[in-house]
Formats: structure tokens, sequence, C-alpha cells
């Protein structure tokens, strides 16, 4: 059953590649901002096709994967959980996604963890799965618990090229998941198979083109056009698959689910 959902997006106008703290980026492959944003402008449209909200946040010039609001913030039952960012580069971010919430009267809690926010939380009716081992603090997923009153699992992330949970792992919105086992530690690979036996699992060809990054909102699943195996197993297992194309944010090691940050009331 599919339930709408209110998403926060930012438009990538000062998005490139100018750094890089994932195997993904490249600085020296040039990346398009103006690319960027006609990819973007049709993920935002594809979500209010669905009927969901999409408010945005004004882009910073000079935080190019600003666009990333994923990473911005945990927000669950209406609160807001700040991102603190392991690397300076994307500092400047936390602050200003926690700014667009106070001023909109959420009720806000700075964090004393490394964590970016949706990159590595990902929220299902139940729990809340953390991911650990490149970006966030393990230490966050507790600060999250406490702050947030949901039960947080841990799950320790050992590919670099899958450096958030969001990468590697997505929420069907019916308490199930998909997932590519290659990301995930021995240990936590076996909690996933005992907490999802019926997972949709993904392989390496899907997982690369971050397939995985994809949003669903229980019945209709935005994702990467190029995962056609997993698109073909989602839609034979009655998802709606609604492919998009974001070649250029993958430049920068992002797909679908990172431009998107989900307002949990
Ligand atoms: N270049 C960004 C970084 O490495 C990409 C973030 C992608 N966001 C996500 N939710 N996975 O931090």
């Amino acid at each position: 059953m599919a339930t709408t959902r209110h998403f926060l997006m930012c438009r990538p106008e000062f998005f490139g590649v100018t750094y890089r703290i994932n195997p993904w980026m490249d600085p020296t492959l040039g990346a398009s901002a103006a690319t960027a944003v006609r990819q973007w402008e049709a993920l935002k449209s594809a979500y209010e096709s669905l009927g969901h909200q999409v408010s945005a946040i004004d882009p910073i010039d000079g935080l190019p994967d600003m666009v990333f609001a994923a990473n911005g913030a945990l927000v669950v039952d209406g609160k807001v959980y700040g991102a603190r960012f392991a690397h300076p580069e994307r500092a400047a971010e936390g602050p200003a996604y926690l700014e667009w919430f106070a001023q909109r009267g959420y009720p806000v809690r700075e964090a004393a963890f490394t964590n970016e926010g949706e990159g590595d939380f990902l929220t299902l009716d139940e729990v809340i799965l953390a991911g650990t081992g490149f970006r966030t603090d393990i230490a966050a997923h507790m600060e999250a618990q406490e702050f947030l009153g949901r039960p947080v699992i841990t799950l320790r992330l050992v590919d670099p090229r899958f450096y958030h949970l969001d990468t590697a792992l997505f929420a069907l919105g019916d308490g199930n998941v998909a997932y590519y086992p290659g990301a995930f530690s021995e240990g936590s690979l076996t909690v996933l198979r005992r907490l999802f036996p019926d997972a949709v699992i993904a392989g390496e060809a899907d997982a690369l083109v971050l397939g995985l990054n994809a949003v669903s909102d229980g019945k209709n699943i935005v994702i990467n056009a190029e995962a056609a195996g997993l698109c073909h197993t989602l839609t034979r297992q009655g998802y709606q698959v609604v492919p998009v194309e974001l070649t250029e944010l993958r430049k920068a090691g992002g797909g679908p689910k990172c431009c998107t940050l989900e307002i949990r009331l």
C-alpha cells in the first residue's frame, strides 16, 4: 500500500565534484551542475506525480554536495536529529539543514557525535537501521535512539564503495528491505537475514549503479533506471518501479535516495 510522503530536497545549483571523500568521486572528470539540475528536476517531478509533497531548502554556494539532502538530518515523529559530518568539506551543511527545521518550528537536536543523517539511518515501522564503518560514529546510534525513542540496530559497512547505509539497503515500505550483501560485515549480514528472511537480495551489478539508493512509498519505488536486474525483481514482486536517471549526481556517489530527506511526522 502506498502512503503519501513529505520530502525535503535541495536543487543542485552549485553541484560539482571538487574534492574526493568517497571512491565514486574524481574531481578530474568534471561534472555539470546544469545536467545535475535537469536530472534532479525529473526526480522531483516523479515524486510529485506520485502524490508526494516536496519542500526545498536553498542551496549554498561552496557546498557542492548539499544536494544530498538525505545526509542533512534524521526526522522521526517530527523530531529532528541533526547531522554532524565526518568530512570538513561538508561540515557547514549540518547547521544549514538544522536551521531550516528550527525556523519552521520543529524540535531539533544538535548531535554530539558524527552522523550523516538518513545516509546512515533508515527508519522502518518498528526499528531504525543504522550504518557505521565509514561515516557515522556508532555512538551516534545510541544518541539517536535516546533522542527519538526508537530502537536502533547497528549494521557494519565494510566496502568503501558503499560508504553510507543507503547505498546498500533500502526499505521497501512494508516492513521488508532490499540490500546488497557484499556491503556488510558477516555479523551484520546474519542480523539482516534474521530480521528480514524475505528480503530482496541485489547483486553487485545493480549495487554498482546505486540501485539500492532507492525510495519506496510501499508501492512505488523510485530507482536508478540502470539497475535493470533489481527493477525486474521488484516488478515481479508486485512493486511499481519508477525509473529515474541521475548519472550526473552518481559522479559524486549519490542516487535518488541521497537527494531525498523524508520528513516523518
Ligand atoms: N559526495 C557525497 C559524500 O560522499 C555523496 C553523499 C551521498 N549521500 C547519501 N545519502 N548516500 O558525502
